[in-house]
């Protein structure tokens, strides 16, 4: 005869009345004189175990040592509670498990902080220490689940409308979008990097070249930046491009998912305005003062969904030193009614760009643009920029030289899945809905990164001096 097998604690309401195993953590001991009850936690949430030594006859001495957090597993009879007993809040609320007998999977220290409450008052680096216990608490299982969950309904979705995920390389070279960048040195080629990647984008857009026409990926993105609460110096975009489109045609998929999503993942929110309000740069600076307006009729409302696309933003900014750089991404492309003078590099201050920002309660949660399919048009953008023919070259070669073979018409978009799940789980920080993420000054304290290397590591990877 094998042994019986293990229950989740929530499949216990179908069994009143038989015996089961299950197994999982103490999450509290209370005793009541002789009868002592225990809540048990697995991935499926808490199950009340009744302790009572005439039932667990040779287990009772066992039973009597058991503490918050030790793994353990019961074997017992899965019993109704009363109807004064039963507990709405929880999943397993209608029944309870008259335990028969009890073996101790493993023992466990006293946690640094209470898990069985909210940690966020915790200091933040004895969290992100014991990032493993904080995870076990209820909000922070809760934030994954929900996470796993959207993530799960957005490749469902673009599968439906015909994307394909591909992956992307890591390990790559550095692209211009405005923030630093992360580099790895190359053991093989000494003096040489790889960059990591700030965003799949020129990757994206050769899959077009090569015809995938709609692609898309959950993406770890990598920007070495200042750290805020909406940011974090590595994060995951869903980032998705397609061929032969217009800017409509990437606004409306994107508004329809986020629409579903919300609909799914957070019934309990109203979207403030259907189709999601527009204004272009200008207006959004003009009334709210900036490009991520916060339109929220009222700002307390923790189920008020406000979102809104910002359009037509200059393509060219001057910089400090009089010359000219992108607003936003130098592989977009201007309007058509301002191609003529991009191609002219005349009014650069005044082209606009296909670029479309969506916006939800005030944070940027993502954006995109048609881009420059024509070598020439792209050519011209880095041009204003300053750059040489052999900057260009060396640099953006390989897109220039993809182009000249049959780059269809293409435009895509990003959301900073992150943010989104953030606003989503009504937390203030993304680090809540990232299971391992960095402190404010990008450091994994469990890991102990980032850390020294060993001399002899430095000098395989070609660092002489640090
Ligand atoms: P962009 O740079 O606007 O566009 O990034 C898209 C979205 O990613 C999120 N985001 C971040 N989230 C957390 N931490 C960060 N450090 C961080 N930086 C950005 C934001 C942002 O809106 N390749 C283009 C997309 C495209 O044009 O298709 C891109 O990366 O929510």
């Amino acid at each position: 005869m094998h042994d019986m097998e293990r229950l989740f604690t929530s499949q216990t309401v179908q069994k009143v009345g038989e015996t089961v195993k299950v197994a999982g953590w103490i999450h509290a001991r209370r005793d009541m004189g002789k009868v002592a009850f225990f809540d048990l936690r697995d991935k499926d949430g808490l199950l009340q175990i009744v302790a009572v030594p005439s039932e667990l006859g040779e287990f009772a001495e066992l039973s009597g040592t058991i503490r918050p957090e030790w793994v353990v597993e019961f074997e017992g009879v899965v019993q109704a509670r009363g109807a004064k007993q039963v507990n709405d809040k929880l999943v397993t609320g209608t029944v309870e498990l008259l335990a028969k007998s009890v073996k101790v999977l493993n023992e466990a220290k006293t946690p640094p902080f209470e898990i069985d409450k909210d940690t966020r008052p915790v200091n933040e680096e004895t969290r992100l220490t014991y990032r493993y216990l904080d995870l076990r608490s209820e909000r922070m299982q809760a934030n994954l689940r929900s996470r796993h969950a959207m993530f799960q309904h957005m490749r469902k979705y673009l599968g439906e409308n015909g994307f394909i995920e591909v992956e992307t390389p890591v390990l790559t070279k550095g692209t211009p979008e405005g923030a630093r960048e992360f580099i790895v040195p190359s053991r093989l080629h000494a003096g040489n990097f790889y960059v990591l990647p700030q965003s799949p984008q020129q990757f994206k857009q050769l899959l077009m070249v090569s015809g995938v026409e709609r692609y898309y990926q959950l993406a770890k993105c990598f920007r070495d930046e200042d750290q805020r609460g909406d940011r974090q110096p590595e994060f995951t975009q869903l980032d998705l491009e397609m061929s032969f489109v217009e800017r409509e045609d990437v606004m409306s998929l994107i508004e329809n998912l986020l629409i579903e999503l919300v609909k799914t993942h957070k019934p309990e929110a109203r979207i403030q305005a259907l189709p999601f309000p527009r204004m272009t740069y200008k207006e959004a600076v003009e009334k709210y003062g900036t490009d991520r307006p916060d339109i929220r009729e009222d700002k307390n409302d923790p189920n008020l969904f406000a979102f809104c696309w910002v359009i037509d933003f200059p393509f060219f900014e001057k910089t400090e030193d009089g010359g000219w750089t992108f607003t936003h991404n130098p592989f977009s492309a201007a309007l058509p009614e301002w191609k003529e003078r991009l191609m002219n590099k005349e009014d650069i201050g005044s082209i606009i760009t296909s670029q479309y920002d969506i916006v939800l309660n005030g944070f940027e949660i993502g954006g995109g643009s048609i881009r420059n399919h024509e070598p020439q048009a792209l050519r011209k953008v880095f041009e204003i920029m300053g750059f040489e023919a052999s900057t260009i070259d060396e640099q953006f070669g390989h897109m220039m030289q993809a182009f000249e073979f049959g780059a269809p018409p293409h435009g895509g978009i990003a959301l900073g899945v992150d943010r989104v799940m953030a606003l989503f789980r009504g937390e203030a920080n993304i680090r809540e809905v990232m299971a391992f993420p960095k402190d404010g000054a990008a450091r994994d304290h469990m890991m102990g990164a980032p850390s020294p290397l060993p001399e002899k590591a430095l000098k395989e990877a070609n660092i002489t001096s640090v």
